[in-house]
């Protein structure tokens, strides 16, 4: 086992372990992302919900089909991207994650980012931007700008949940991971590929 994987190994298990808030009483699963554990572009979305819980994988359940017919469109594969979570737990109902929660999770979300070494950081929703920022944003005016904090590039975009109530909002995201997309093939983090599925 090399030093990285070492690392890996240390970091889920302290994830697994984590009684760090309440969330912890009622979860299935720890869920800690999937993808690749290195990758350029990192996808940070709310929090597990009932699926996820249950597989304890990230967007599984039908946003997380709807996240993934974004990424395939653009051909980008699984190892050049990790996606997860501002929490690593279920909320109780699916309700938001509770500032504390946020809180409790960022220690964790910081070693990720330390293990992952993003490039670009995708901000799917309201809570995954506020969980970054520290402030709440109007969506309509943070999505689809590129804004560079801690040497990471980051785009906001909707959630994908946002998106199935309001099939409008897939135009816009479609756009905002065009952004995405382009500004890897720009600094060469991906390959450029031609697009496959595409979004329904
Ligand atoms: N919504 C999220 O924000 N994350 C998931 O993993 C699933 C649904």
């Amino acid at each position: 086992m090399d030093d990285f994987d070492k690392k890996w190994e240390e970091f889920e298990s302290s994830c697994r372990s984590c009684e760090s808030c309440d969330l912890c009483k009622n979860r299935t699963n720890v869920v800690i992302y999937r993808g690749s554990r290195k990758a350029p572009l990192m996808i940070i979305g709310e929090a597990p919900g009932e699926s996820e819980d249950l597989e304890g994988k990230p967007f599984v359940g039908r946003s997380g089909k709807l996240l993934q017919n974004l990424i395939n469109s653009f051909g980008i594969s699984e190892e050049d991207y990790h996606i997860c979570n501002i929490c690593k737990c279920r909320p109780p109902e699916n309700r938001r994650p509770e500032p504390s929660e946020i809180k409790a999770c960022k220690t964790h979300l910081a070693e990720q980012f330390r293990l992952v070494k993003p490039k670009i950081i995708l901000l799917c929703g309201s809570t995954a931007y506020e969980g970054f920022f520290n402030e709440k944003p109007l969506m309509g005016q943070v999505r689809g700008n590129f804004t560079v904090r801690n040497g990471y590039e980051i785009m906001t975009t909707y959630h994908p949940a946002y998106a199935l109530r309001n099939p409008k909002m897939k135009v816009p995201m479609m756009e905002d991971f065009e952004k995405v997309y382009n500004r890897l093939v720009e600094l060469n983090l991906i390959k450029p590929s031609a697009p496959i599925n595409p979004v329904n």
